[in-house]
């Protein structure tokens, strides 16, 4: 093999590996280097897909259990087969890696297969398991490296007893007590998960509201749900330590207003408390410049301090950490390296958490607005006033869109309903257009379906409100 390419991607999650096909679209000779064993990194072999996995099976046991019989579904001796549902997951994520292996080949990219680490400007040197180094050279470097779990000071993650997401996706037994440590998009993703499969759960947040950085109503109303379906809750409250006795883990905790020390014991600790960018030794040696997070900086080309060399995904310092705002970045970098105008719009990267009712969010909440000097309106309309949502027994939760008070542009949505990970793509189109609620108020939506809400809510916006 030429060892030389015109770009060598480090890192295959759903940020490098898409640069690396759109590299390859563009004309540009294209590899990607890769240290784990399969294509798809975090998001599809510890993160994102197998959490939905187990989230789309437990929520289907939940519904088999507690559900059907009203239906007129009668199912008798409803079982859970956990080591099935496991493999089910990862015969889901094997699927997902061997169609990104096929879309290399499809686009002829190189798949380098070891550590990659940059030992010069223009120099990638590829180390394989057996310790073999060899050298590339690159025109271009983009580092795609993504980001690692982090722990708080003192508590040791063993993936065994005291666990990550990593270890969470992968009990061999239900635990009979789960404290999970961080009330954010993770520990209540796989809360839902472990509490519908049997667990006892309990969250421990340090602030007093959960997902920080979403709309208090959002936060509220999503709380009340998850406490009625028996996860319980530990706000404005820190843990001080966490400790092992034989295979069972004492946390101990305190509320930061009354300071009322508290202990639980429980047989897994998860521990969720944010993630942290993924940066080599190399990095720091080449001198490509971080910010005071240890994030990678790069500039609006996603170049970092080091011309040639170019950063997306976790790892840089711009938005939030999500698999399509990475993939978003992956085709940016890919086109402006080709001279293109690639451009990401950071004002329009919608967000969902996949529990069931779903939490999604686009654009801008009423706190930023309110710190922005910014005047705006907001329409509410409930799923409980939504036909589709009642027959199907998805009452709870509402569309709240934002809207500039004087020119009627949407400037945020937040939905709470079974199917708001889908829903939120109307927004974001929205979004992008510079759609007014009034746009949305005109336009036709089917019915019966839940996307009718969003009309209404469009319709809110103007307190003119059909069905409600
Ligand atoms: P997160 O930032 O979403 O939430 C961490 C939570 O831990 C926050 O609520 C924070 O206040 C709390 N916390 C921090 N220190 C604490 C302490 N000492 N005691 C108690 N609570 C504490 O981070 P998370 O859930 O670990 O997720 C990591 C990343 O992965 C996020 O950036 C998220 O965007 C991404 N992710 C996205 C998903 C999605 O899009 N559905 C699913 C899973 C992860």
């Amino acid at each position: 093999m030429n060892n030389n390419f015109d770009v060598i991607v480090i890192g295959s999650g759903p940020g490098g590996y898409v640069c690396a096909i759109r590299s390859a679209q563009l004309g540009f000779k294209t590899a990607c280097v890769e240290s784990q064993k399969t294509l798809g990194g975090t998001c599809l072999n510890v993160g994102c897909i197998p959490s939905k996995s187990l989230l789309n099976s437990s929520e289907m046991y939940r519904k088999a259990k507690n559900e059907f019989n009203n239906l007129g579904i009668e199912a008798k001796n409803i079982k859970l087969n956990l080591s099935k549902m496991m493999n089910n997951k990862n015969k889901s994520i094997l699927t997902l890696n061997r169609g990104v292996e096929f879309l290399f080949k499809k686009n002829k990219i190189i798949h380098l297969k070891g550590k990659g680490l940059i030992s010069d400007k223009n120099i990638v040197t590829v180390i394989s398991d057996s310790g073999k180094k060899v050298n590339y050279k690159a025109k271009n470097i983009v580092i795609s490296t993504g980001s690692v779990p982090t722990s708080l000071s003192g508590i040791k993650i063993d993936e065994k007893t005291i666990v990550s997401s990593t270890g969470a996706l992968s009990f061999d037994k239900i635990p009979k007590k789960l404290i999970v440590i961080g009330g954010g998009y993770i520990g209540l993703e796989l809360s839902s998960v472990w509490r519908r499969l049997g667990s006892d759960v309990t969250v421990i947040e340090f602030l007093d509201h959960i997902i920080p950085g979403m709309d208090r109503d959002i936060s509220n109303e999503f709380l009340k749900i998850l406490n009625k379906q028996g996860i319980n809750f530990k706000l404005d409250t820190k843990v001080t330590s966490v400790s092992l006795i034989k295979n069972k883990a004492i946390v101990d905790f305190t509320n930061n207003k009354s300071a009322i020390r508290e202990r639980l014991e429980c047989n897994k600790v998860l521990v969720a408390v944010g993630r942290k960018s993924n940066i080599g030794a190399d990095i720091s040696k080449l001198g490509i410049k971080l910010d005071n997070q240890e994030k990678i900086q790069v500039n609006k080309k996603f170049e970092t301090s080091i011309k040639n060399i170019y950063a997306i995904g976790d790892v840089i310092n711009k938005g939030p950490m999500l698999a399509h705002k990475a993939e978003d970045e992956g085709i940016a970098v890919a086109e402006i390296i080709a001279g293109q105008a690639g451009h990401v719009n950071y004002d329009v990267i919608p967000t969902v958490i996949y529990t069931s009712p779903e939490v999604a969010t686009v654009g801008k909440t009423e706190k930023q607005l309110k710190k922005e000097n910014i005047k705006y309106k907001v329409g509410k309309f409930p799923f409980i006033a939504n036909s589709r949502a009642k027959i199907n027994s998805e009452a709870e939760g509402f569309v709240k869109i934002i809207a500039d008070q004087k020119t009627d542009k949407v400037l945020g949505v937040s939905i709470i309903s079974t199917v708001a990970g889908t829903m939120i793509a109307e927004l974001a189109l929205a979004l992008e257009f510079g759609a007014s609620a009034e746009d949305i108020a005109r336009t036709c939506h089917a019915h019966p379906t839940h996307n009718e809400a969003v009309k209404e809510a469009a319709l809110a916006v103007d307190k003119r409100t059909i069905h409600f």
